[in-house]
């Protein structure tokens, strides 16, 4: 265990009166709480605040407690309790509790006993015989007591307490009550709770003369409690303070670090909302600095809101009074120095500034606490006395009493919000679960970002950067050079201004919701955002980013083979003994041809891992250095086929496709996967081709533009400013029925082809290669599209629980993947139509007979650009060849992204629906979606016979699952 898990804390308050009854008496309990874990690890917290739910009158909701070893019997037994927190502890979650020490009710037994006359127990509490000792000491609850002094006819005298007269305050004078008090930590500390939040800590001594608050004896009672506890169980426990106070004089509660381990941060709250209504980013920059320095193993816990008043007792009369007037004009949200509304409607039901405020709260330095119901922004009911307005029953649906309880109305403890804009009808979770736009789905996708960067946002430091537009509030966190940075615009109108980031040229930001990279830092670094916006960015090196967006082929199959380890071919004429039958050096020949098939069975465009390769014939393209293309028959387990590789020797052995070692001199290499190859190509066709081999005539053209250089997408397709070029390295007719058939297809986001190479022998003659137009110029294979759109979606999703109402994050998280797989079942489904309409009517559907490899991605638009070999079939049989591929690019993009691969299973389920679903709106009940598993599971298990790893055997286990086939291999 980690002894400052704290500093990474989420933290989640709750009234166990107010979150789930489960036993339909009208109050929330243990076991209503318990049940609701999942939806608590969901959205994304790791700790619980539960506020007191002990033996009480419930005169101050609870803080007046008369027995502290009892838990409330509404809410449970002990037995209840330990359940629940045994079932948080196994969820990963820890459970703080309140110590409530400072008072009690007056209907603790002790009160009782001490009013009596003559009775020992007369020093737990604090008396006089006047009300005038400790004049001048501020009265905290203004609004209801009028004095901190309240007589006690059976004890003849007056007692003391600074919060209502029921609650009598304890008198830390008298040894047996510290005593007392830490063997209730003790009792709970030995159940198994992780922390304590110290109720009303600063108020523990009194002394004439003085506040009565934050006495050195105070801070000193802190530091016993501290060194108790950890006597006792060692570190990882922790002492939550509730000091409202200014920053210098809550500072002391820490100690050296032998104080409390975490504190509330109540110098910043009212200053977050005072900049966000003076639009200036001053009164923020400002508290960041005098609540600095704090120890090292010491954390600030961050708030919005919590069950109390947000409390304006902290602030000059000024902020006050300009506070007050905004946030609360009706003089019925204001209560004592303070203003009783939930956070939504202090915002005016703002979900920008909604937004804007959890962003600050989850990225500036602390950890922070929400509020129950806040993260669905429940409104307050102004019509309840005391601070209940904030304290309503947690909105779980539109059901009866907001879901939370099954009793009869008027038995619920209190009313939930059930009018106006903030109502249960509207405001709940199951709603907002199912919603990807609403507010709970907002503050899980933050929760996510918060819980990724953990370390940097918990432990991290802070600098604020000096913009210049002070409506910016911009900072940088940084831990052990893992950096994140945000800027906010505190505003209502759009703002522009420049990030001093000259220390950082070359890193990249990458912007944390959606993970897209922004262009690279070379000096001030300007921005927009618009009204109470704010950006989340993480800085990464240049290489890092790049590396990240890279396709499968490159990242795995460049496996570079030291020269010395290489096949060698001994050659002793020249190169044409290898490739011209007349001229043939045989054994150099089966020496070249075994060492081919070696490499080629591990190229994965090769649906075969070839055990014998027979050359065909060759035609050279390029005296020297010496470039052949080359027709082979492949034979090996899975089958036979044809296939047409460029080959080349070359003096230098180092490049990609580097195969065989040449005695005599020189390298070989197969050029599937060398641009250079397909440029030559391009520039060979567009100037007229013509050759002749031993056995066939070869023609070539290619009527359109040649841009400079070419860009590989994937191996046998490359493209350039406008250009595309593919090359038939599987001869399997695909390219012929391509060139045949899409020109007479006639949709918009077909391209067609305009030039190629072909092969004439007689009357037979196959192409080799196509060429034709794009209409943008930066196109990318539609997988390598499809696992980008995968990398960025699980980066999103990464590290977040997959838990209950899931699917609302993913739609939101894979909202590009979603669109493109509706994209594809809609143009499948036009496709199929287009090619049955071409191809005559007949048995089946005419395939595509290809997966995602078929189409490219050009300017956000995805073009078919090529068919597979000729067939018939299923519809079923496309849509699970374009579902496999959307699978697999997920399972290849979790490989890179720790925590993401818990996402995979479900977010391959929404896909594969979109998919099915788009393809239907079209091509109405062809589908038989019943087939599909089987189709999926043929497919998989076909595809895994030939290529392992490359995320293949993932989705073949998932299909196995699936269909109910538990037998993994
Ligand atoms: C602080 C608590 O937050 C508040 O709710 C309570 O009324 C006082 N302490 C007195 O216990």
């Amino acid at each position: 265990m980690d002894p400052l898990w704290y500093k990474d804390a989420v933290i989640y308050q709750l009234h166990v009166r107010s979150f789930f009854d489960a036993n339909d008496d009208g109050y929330g309990d243990f076991e209503g709480l318990r049940q609701k874990l999942p939806y608590l690890e969901a959205l994304g917290v790791n700790t619980l605040w539960l506020m007191p739910f002990f033996q009480s009158p419930l005169r101050d909701d609870g803080y007046d407690i008369a027995d502290y070893y009892q838990i409330l019997p509404v809410h449970g037994t002990l037995e209840d309790f330990r359940r629940f927190l045994d079932e948080a502890h196994a969820r990963g979650m820890r459970v703080i509790i309140e110590l409530v020490l400072n008072h009690t009710s007056i209907d603790h037994p002790w009160f009782q006993e001490a009013r009596k006359p003559g009775s020992p127990l007369r020093d737990f509490y604090v008396w006089s015989d006047t009300p005038d000792k400790y004049k001048g000491v501020r009265v905290i609850f203004q609004d209801f007591e009028p004095s901190n002094w309240t007589f006690d006819p059976v004890a003849g005298a007056y007692y003391w307490h600074r919060f209502y007269h029921h609650q009598p305050d304890l008198n830390w004078d008298n040894p047996e009550v510290e005593r007392a008090m830490h063997q209730v930590m003790f009792f709970w500390a030995d159940m198994g709770v992780d922390g304590f939040r110290l109720d009303a800590i600063p108020y523990l001594y009194e002394r004439e003369g003085t506040s009565c608050e934050n006495l050195p004896e105070t801070i000193e009672a802190v530091k016993r409690l501290r060194k108790a506890l950890e006597e006792r169980y060692g570190p990882g426990k922790v002492l939550l303070a509730e000091a409202n106070m200014w920053p210098e004089e809550t500072l002391p509660y820490f100690g050296e670090g032998d104080g409390v381990h975490m504190a509330y941060n109540f110098p910043l709250m009212p200053r977050l909302f005072l900049a966000l209504r003076r639009e200036d980013r001053g009164p923020i920059e400002a508290m960041l600095q005098e609540t600095e320095g704090i120890p090292e193993t010491a954390q600030w816990a961050l708030f919005l809101r919590n069950h109390d008043e947000l409390t304006l007792e902290k602030v000059t009369e000024e902020e006050r009074e300009f506070l007050w007037e905004v946030y609360a004009p009706d003089p019925r949200y204001r209560i004592n120095l303070g203003i009783r509304r939930r956070l939504m409607p202090l915002l005016g039901g703002d979900k920008r500034r909604f937004e804007l405020l959890h962003a600050l709260l989850f990225t500036l330095k602390g950890s922070p606490i929400l509020y129950y119901g806040d993260e669905i922004g429940m409104g307050d009911n102004p019509f309840l006395g005391d601070r209940n307005g904030v304290r309503t029953p947690m909105q779980w649906s539109a059901d009866r009493n907001a879901g939370f309880s099954r009793a009869p109305y008027h038995r619920l403890f209190l009313p939930p919000v059930s009018e106006g804009p903030y109502s249960y009808h509207f405001v709940n979770v199951e709603a907002q679960q199912e919603n990807p736009h609403s507010l709970l789905n907002f503050v899980r996708r933050l929760l996510g970002i918060r819980n990724r960067y953990a370390k940097v946002l918990g432990r991290g430091s802070l600098r604020l950067l000096p913009v210049e537009n002070r409506r910016i509030l911009a900072y940088e966190r940084e831990y052990q050079g893992e950096r994140v940075l945000v800027a906010a615009n505190l505003s209502r109108y759009s703002q522009a201004f420049d990030l001093p980031l000259e220390g950082e040229v070359g890193l990249v930001p990458v912007e944390l919701f959606s993970q897209s990279p922004f262009p690279p830092v070379e000096g001030r670094y300007r921005l927009a955002l618009g009204p109470h916006g704010f950006i989340l960015f993480t800085l990464r090196p240049k290489a890092e980013v790049e590396r990240l967006y890279l396709p499968d082929w490159v990242a795995t199959e460049e496996e570079v083979e030291a020269p010395q380890d290489l096949p060698v071919v001994s050659l002793s004429g020249g190169v044409e003994g290898l490739f011209i039958d007349t001229l043939a050096d045989e054994r150099a020949r089966a020496s070249f041809l075994s060492a081919l098939g070696r490499v080629l069975g591990e190229r994965s465009w090769l649906a075969l891992r070839p055990e014998r390769v027979e050359l065909k014939d060759a035609l050279r393209l390029q005296k020297a250095p010496p470039l052949y293309l080359t027709l082979l028959r492949l034979e090996g387990e899975e089958g036979s086929l044809e296939a047409f590789l460029p080959v080349a020797l070359r003096p230098e052995g180092e490049g990609p496709g580097l195969f065989a070692r040449v005695r005599g001199g020189g390298y070989l290499f197969e050029l599937s996967q060398d641009p250079g190859f397909y440029d030559l190509l391009l520039r060979r066709l567009a100037q007229g081709f013509e050759g002749r081999s031993l056995r066939a005539h070869y023609r070539g053209r290619h009527p359109g533009p040649v841009p400079e250089a070419l860009e590989l997408l994937r191996p046998g397709l490359a493209a350039g400013e406008g250009v595309w070029l593919q090359v038939g390295l599987v001869q399997d007719g695909g390219l012929d029925r391509t060139e045949r058939l899409l020109p007479r297809l006639d949709l918009p986001w077909v391209l067609k082809p305009v030039g190629g190479l072909y092969r004439a022998r007689g009357q037979e003659r196959r192409a080799l290669a196509l060429t034709g137009t794009l209409p943008s110029p930066r196109p990318q294979d539609a997988f390598a599209y499809a696992l980008r759109l995968a990398g960025e979606g699980l980066a999103r999703l990464q590290d977040h629980p997959v838990g209950e109402g899931a699917l609302g994050l993913v739609a939101h998280a894979l909202g590009e993947l979603e669109a493109l797989a509706r994209l594809l079942g809609v143009r499948l489904a036009l496709l199929h139509r287009a090619l049955g309409e071409a191809e005559g009517e007949g048995e089946g559907v005419p395939l595509l007979n290809r997966g995602l490899e078929a189409f490219v991605e050009a300017g956000g638009e995805v073009f078919l650009l090529a068919l597979g070999r000729e067939g018939r079939g299923l519809p079923l049989q496309d849509l699970a060849r374009l579902a496999y591929d959307l699978e697999r690019a997920l399972y290849l993009a979790a490989e890179e992204r720790e925590g993401a691969e818990a996402w995979v299973d479900l977010a391959a389920d929404f896909l594969e629906a979109a998919l099915l679903q788009a393809y239907q709106e079209v091509n109405q009940g062809e589908v038989q979606a019943v087939g599909f598993p089987q189709a999926m599971l043929a497919l998989a298990q076909e595809q895994a016979l030939w290529k392992e790893g490359s995320g293949r055997k993932r989705v073949l286990e998932r299909w196995r699952r699936k269909a109910g086939d538990q037998e993994v291999q």
